[in-house]
Order: C-alpha cells, then sequence, then structure tokens
C-alpha cells in the first residue's frame, strides 16, 4: 500500500515568525553617533547609538510626516533628529525636541511616539525582542561569561545566509541520524534533550582521541553541553583538550529567510602552539572541512532547499524530533 505523501505548500512552512530575543548586530558595529537601517522580521529597522551608548530599535517612518529616519537622519546627543523637520528623539521613541514648536504638543508627551522594539545589549552583541503581538519580553537573555571575559578571546564570526525558518535550524540538533550522512560522524550522538520553558538543554561526555596536525594521536575526555534559549540563541561548550564556546545566533530576515551566526570564543592559548593548533582545527571542524567531518557548511543547501513536512515519516533511529516540535511550538502562540 502507498503511504499518502504530504502535500507541500507554496509557502514552503507557513508558520510565523516564532517571538524571541534575536542578535541584530555586533556592538562594536554600531559606534556612538551611528544611525543603521537594517532589515529583520520582514520590514526595515533603524538602529542608532546615542551619544551615551544607549541603542534604540525603530520602525523607519517618522510619524510626524513620515520621513525615513536612517535615510539623512542624525545622532544629536541624545536624540535622533529626523532629516524632515529635524525632530528630535531618544533611544525610548519619546519625542524630546520640535525645534521651531513653542512646545511638544501634550499628546506626545507622555508615550514614545516611535514604534520599536525592546533592546539590549549583552555577550558584545545588540539583542532585539520580537513578538508578533507586540507582547513584552519574556525572558531575559542569558549572559554567557566568556563573551569579553577576561583571559577569553572572541573571534571568527561567521555568518550565514539561509532561505529557512528558525525551527528549522534548531531541529537539526535533535536529528541524530543526519550527522552521519551530512556531517561524515561516524558514531550517532542521540541524546535526549531536557526542556524546561524557553530552555532546552542537552549533556554528552566520553573519551575519544583526536589526530594533531602532524599526525599525532592525542588521547582525552570530550564534552558538548548544549543549551538554547527561545529560537534565536545557543550556547555550545565543548572541551577536547581545548576549550572552545560557540556562541549561535539565529536571527529571522524574512519570514522564510534567517540569518545563521557562529561566534568562536576561547581561552587565549596564544602562548601554547599545540592548544593554538587544536583551537584552530576545532573551529575549522565545526563550520568547514576536516578529514571525514564537515561541519555546518553541509546542512546549508539541505536548509535552502527542503520543505517542512508537519507529519513527517519516521524511524526509531530519527530521535525525538516531535518531541522538539512540541517544545518548538510555543513560540508560535
Ligand atoms: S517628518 Fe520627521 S520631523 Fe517631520
Ligand atoms: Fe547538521
Amino acid at each position: 500500500m502507498l503511504i499518502a505523501q504530504e502535500t507541500v505548500s507554496a509557502s514552503r512552512y507557513g508558520l510565523p515568525i516564532p517571538y524571541g530575543w534575536y542578535c541584530v548586530m555586533l556592538s562594536d558595529e554600531l559606534e556612538a553617533g551611528d544611525i543603521q537601517t537594517v532589515r529583520f522580521f520582514g520590514q526595515d529597522w533603524v538602529l542608532f547609538r546615542d551619544a551615551n551608548g544607549k541603542v534604540g530599535m525603530f520602525e523607519p517612518h517618522c510619524p510626524h510626516l513620515g520621513a525615513h529616519l536612517g535615510v539623512g537622519g542624525k545622532v544629536d546627543g541624545e536624540l535622533l533628529r529626523c532629516p524632515f523637520h529635524n525632530w528630535g528623539f531618544d533611544h525610548k521613541g519619546f519625542c524630546r525636541n520640535i525645534p521651531y514648536a513653542k512646545a511638544i504638543p501634550p499628546k506626545l508627551r507622555h508615550d514614545p511616539v516611535l514604534k520599536g522594539l525592546s533592546v539590549v545589549e549583552a555577550n558584545q552583541m545588540i539583542w532585539a525582542w520580537f513578538h508578533q503581538d507586540g507582547a513584552a519580553p519574556l525572558w531575559e537573555v542569558t549572559h554567557v561569561p566568556e563573551a569579553g571575559g577576561a583571559g577569553w578571546c572572541t573571534r571568527r564570526h561567521r555568518l550565514f545566509e539561509i532561505k529557512t525558518i528558525p525551527q528549522e535550524i534548531a531541529e537539526n540538533s535533535v536529528d541524530a541520524a543526519h550527522l552521519k550522512y551530512v556531517h561524515g560522524q561516524e558514531a550517532p550522538l542521540g541524546v535526549d534533550s531536557c526542556y524546561e520553558g524557553h530552555l532546552r538543554t542537552t549533556a554528552l561526555n566520553g573519551p575519544m582521541s583526536i589526530v594533531d596536525s602532524q599526525g599525532g594521536r592525542i588521547d582525552c575526555e570530550f564534552s558538548v553541553n548544549f543549551e538554547q534559549i527561545g529560537p534565536g540563541m545557543q550556547v555550545v561548550r565543548m572541551s577536547r583538550h581545548v576549550t572552545l564556546v560557540i556562541l549561535i545566533t539565529i536571527t529571522p530576515v524574512e519570514s522564510e529567510l534567517t540569518h545563521l551566526r557562529f561566534s568562536f570564543l576561547h581561552p587565549d592559548y596564544s602562548g601554547d602552539p599545540l592548544r593554538q593548533t587544536l583551537i584552530d582545527d576545532l573551529i575549522q571542524e565545526q563550520v568547514g572541512e576536516r578529514g571525514n567531518y564537515v561541519g555546518v557548511q553541509a546542512d546549508l543547501p539541505i536548509w535552502d532547499n527542503k520543505a517542512y513536512l508537519r507529519k513527517p515519516l519516521l524511524c526509531d533511529g530519527d530521535g525525538k524530533i516531535m518531541e522538539f516540535r512540541r517544545w518548538f511550538s510555543q513560540f508560535y502562540e
């Protein structure tokens, strides 16, 4: 008997943008006095940093007569000045100055007039809370102490633009079977996740041996601790002779286009040539190719082209994909 295959619709996913905190920029990409127009969550936004270092992120059109604040707008001390009539708005979206008016109209005084997103800076990144209905943040951005920590290096941000949704990227880490066929990983790592509210965690450890670049074998303990915090943030802490933290951010650009960023954090190994080589190898392995193993780049063509099946035909070696999907569905409610 033929099992009916699910029909794939024109919109590949048919899902809204999930709510959560999303990385919209690295902190050092926006200096005091900068304004940038960015595109996330299916629309343009204007991001600016005032003279005190505070960041605001707003819909681009001025509520006075509709000029685009990101085209000719300027930062003037604590205010973002509109290019059209020079009204000034603070990082919370309040109108604080109209240079040619005797007084700010009463209806502009009590509430923000620029419509924007809640923004925080954490882990050397700017994060925005997006919710389809405009609801207030439901959790705080997790602090990653290694990011900017004393004795730690942050390097090699790798950004990928993928024709997919955050759920599909996250589902990859519970998809045990693909590890062999996509990444060339011999022992499938089918470990259970622990789910609690907006958090998902997994831990794994055991003995392993690695081959250094001169072909020497090194026996070591290895461990991986994985945390997913909402749909937009993952922290992977790996240890195998060297320690590597991968801060992964997943940010929707359009409803079916997503930015995936890998930031690599590790202790400063600059005085230790062997560990420096091993950390370089480990980073390379995570994004590129090393031996038989291929990192995240092997997932990209699958994500770019796959369809999303609500009722996939699963088998016993597949991992707990539907359990993961039930957890993730909270971010659409
Ligand atoms: S349109 Fe912005 S100040 Fe007039
Ligand atoms: Fe993968």
